[in-house]
């Protein structure tokens, strides 16, 4: 097999599951955890370059997360704002673009102001494109692509019939991005819990039990050697493909 024929994922998108589990084996606050996810993520970030992969999504509070005791999800936000105080420098300086997909608007003004510069000082940077999913939901994101689409009847500009799958997905937090390759989840659940629903349609999904404070170099690898044994059909045969290779 060369790698022309399993090439590495484009874009991987990953839910950072079990930082409050790692803290209680340790005896410690749920919010230990989060802090050693942080830490995750910036190695994670690095071996996502070295492998010259081109998007990485990262699910870091989802719309359902508001759920949780307000003390967590308070310590959350300082956390979200602490890391992109310490970390946009560095990024900027290693290439990387970073955006923020969700419904920012639930945020303080300042955390809001801090994502606003954040995305706009990487914009222009050309290597890896970071997605951090804050306040995000799989639901939300199609939603306000149709509601989009919907003012665009209302006021004339298209008809219902130019509504298409790519219009969809143009009004999408992703627009304009390779949809992931391969999805991965930490912590041992088996579930999306409302990530890229729309754009995971084709993903190859990769579930391992590693808590994400855990989830290290080694562990991207096996993902990323598992995703290049499969065979990615989208819908056609296993000879259609095969075919397609030797021709
Ligand atoms: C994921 O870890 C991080 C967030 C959802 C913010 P959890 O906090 O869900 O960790 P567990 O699932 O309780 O172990
Ligand atoms: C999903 O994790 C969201 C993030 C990792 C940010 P959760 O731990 O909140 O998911 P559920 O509630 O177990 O499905
Ligand atoms: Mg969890």
């Amino acid at each position: 097999m060369t790698e022309e024929d399993h090439p590495v994922p484009q874009h991987i998108a990953i839910i950072m599951d079990g930082n409050g589990r790692w803290a209680k084996q340790r005896h410690q606050p749920r919010f230990m955890g989060h802090r050693a996810g942080v830490k995750s993520v910036e190695n994670i970030v690095q071996c996502c370059v070295k492998h010259g992969i081109e998007v990485l999504s990262l699910f870091a509070f989802s719309s359902e997360n508001w759920r949780r005791p307000s003390k967590e999800v308070s310590l959350l936000m300082e956390l979200f704002a602490l890391a992109l105080k310490q970390q946009v420098k560095r990024l900027h300086k290693n290439n990387i673009r970073l955006r923020i997909i969700g419904d920012i608007r639930k945020f303080s003004a300042s955390l809001q102001q801090q994502i606003t510069q954040a995305q706009q000082l990487t914009q222009n940077n050309t290597g890896l494109t970071i997605n951090v999913a804050a306040n995000y939901g799989g639901r939300w994101d199609i939603t306000q692509a149709v509601q989009q689409l919907a003012a665009k009847v209302k006021s004339g500009e298209i008809v219902p019939e130019e509504i298409t799958e790519d219009s969809i997905a143009e009004g999408l937090s992703t627009a304009s991005l390779p949809e992931p390759d391969l999805f991965i989840r930490t912590g041992g659940e088996q579930r999306v819990s409302n990530f890229l629903l729309w754009q995971m349609a084709y993903t190859e999904f990769y579930f391992t039990d590693t808590l994400w404070p855990d989830f290290d170099d080694k562990e991207l690898d096996r993902a990323i050697t598992s995703f290049c044994q499969r065979e990615r059909r989208f819908g056609k045969t296993s000879e259609q493909i095969k075919g397609e290779h030797d021709a």
